[in-house]
């Protein structure tokens, strides 16, 4: 079915027909790549289940961190149990002092700043740019001194990080880069997670690489990473020769102390599988994204958030659909209830900004306190109207639905539509002009 502008609908949330029959299945997640089955069955009678098994086979955790880091183009990558964890060492590795502040944007995963907290250091929430939803040099707090910067990538957009660190560098800030939401994009020709003094990345369920759990950092800089190898294996890092029979390829090195953030082998043979079909799920999803903004393209007050031009890659973990203007007296997670109930899939309002998050409440733990007082008091009086904007604005789905094809495209256009006329101004003619009618 094609829904027309011009005929408004009863919406599937109040009683109407949905757009799309609950026979028609979208795309599930996460799909095992072909190799996936036979690497875990390797991992399986290998012996060698985690990192420190004794010496023997070449570990797949070796393996992916050298396949990854091939693709990302750096020199080095450490893998870690999760991206939570990538963020820990890549701040715990830069030396700072108990307390120092961390610039996190608002808009992202409550994960970048109790990262910070977990590493000693207080994290200070920016706003983010209107138009991208990423945080930009006009962003960097002017009055605090901090010694490092969270650049995420956000949904479907990147930071643009050459620019963050031109800003940052300069005040003494080291820019962590945080990938965890843009596995496989681009910016001017360099991946994502590539372009920081260390990037980090999550292996999530619901990310575009994924294992289920698991993270990685990486770096270029050849100091820093044996450092991080110990802080995520208790002050362990691999040996420069092959390990004596029966011992571990790790050595206690122990220049600074450490946890355990292992990644599992399991995990890591799972990521090496999923990484080789990584591009072609993209390409797939960006084909069909496009054909998306195509068919949106005539929608009154209805755009998908867009990558900057600088961006020569898509990345996408969810896709982003901007209500500049609410269909009638909607509220955000009222057109979110009504998208899904006319497509039979999660349509949700983006995570609530970190400034309002139940998720980040450092007073909550005792042994916080000192930094959750530095906390509470930096961010007295602080406003973040664009990331509001953001929250109150914008519907997200997963990456998964572009997965499939063009009618899954059009489906996602006609709810979108039935919304707008149904709720809103009804625009005579825009339906044919957009491919709608
Ligand atoms: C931007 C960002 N950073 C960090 C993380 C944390 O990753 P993990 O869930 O693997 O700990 C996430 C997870 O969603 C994220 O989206």
């Amino acid at each position: 079915m094609t829904y027309s502008m011009t005929q408004p609908a009863e919406l599937a949330v109040a009683g109407g027909t949905p757009i799309r029959p609950s026979t028609r299945r979208w795309p599930t997640w996460p799909i095992p790549a072909p190799e996936a089955e036979s690497l875990l069955r390797e991992v399986l009678h290998s012996g060698r289940w985690a990192i420190t098994s004794p010496e023997g086979s070449e570990l797949f955790e070796r393996r992916f961190a050298r396949e990854f880091a091939r693709y990302l183009g750096v020199r080095h990558c450490v893998p870690v149990d999760h991206g939570s964890s990538a963020l820990v060492v890549a701040m715990e590795v830069l030396d700072l002092q108990y307390g120092d502040v961390v610039l996190v944007p608002a808009l992202t995963w409550t994960a970048c700043a109790t990262a910070a907290l977990r590493a000693g250091l207080v994290p200070l929430l920016v706003d983010v740019d209107p138009d991208s939803g990423c945080v930009t040099p006009e962003f960097l707090d002017q009055d605090v001194e901090a010694r490092a910067l969270v650049a995420v990538h956000w949904a479907c957009t990147m930071a643009d990080v050459p620019a963050l660190t031109a800003a940052a560098e300069p005040r003494g800030m080291v820019v962590i880069e945080d990938a965890a939401q843009a596995h496989g994009g681009e910016w001017r020709g360099r991946q994502a997670g590539s372009m920081g003094r260390l990037g980090c990345f999550s292996f999530q369920n619901g990310k575009p690489l994924t294992a289920g759990e698991g993270g990685a950092v990486v770096t270029d800089d050849p100091t820093l990473a044996p450092r991080l190898e110990e802080l995520r294996a208790d002050s362990r890092r691999y040996r420069g020769t092959s390990a004596p029979p029966g011992d571990l390829d790790l050595e206690e090195s122990a220049t600074i102390q450490g946890a355990n953030h292992c990644m599992s082998e399991f995990n890591a043979a799972v990521l090496c599988a999923q990484l080789a079909v990584l591009d072609r799920e993209g390409e797939v999803r960006s084909r069909n994204w496009r054909r998306l903004r195509e068919l949106l393209a005539g929608v009154p007050g209805v755009r998908l958030l867009e990558p900057r031009p600088e961006q020569t890659r898509m990345s996408m973990y969810e896709a982003t659909i901007v209500f500049d203007e609410l269909p009638g007296a909607m509220t955000i997670e009222e057109v979110a209830g009504a998208l899904s109930a006319e497509l039979g899939r999660r349509f949700y309002a983006t995570d609530t900004p970190l400034h309002r998050s139940p998720l980040l409440a450092p007073w909550t733990k005792p042994t916080l306190a000192p930094l959750a007082k530095r906390f509470v008091d930096l961010h007295a009086g602080r406003s973040y109207p664009n990331a509001d904007y953001w929250a109150n604005h914008c519907v997200q789905t997963h990456h998964s639905a572009f997965l499939g094809d063009e009618r899954d495209m059009r489906d996602i256009a006609d709810a979108i539509a039935k919304i707008v006329t149904a709720r809103g101004p009804v625009v005579e003619g825009q339906a044919s002009a957009h491919g709608l009618g």
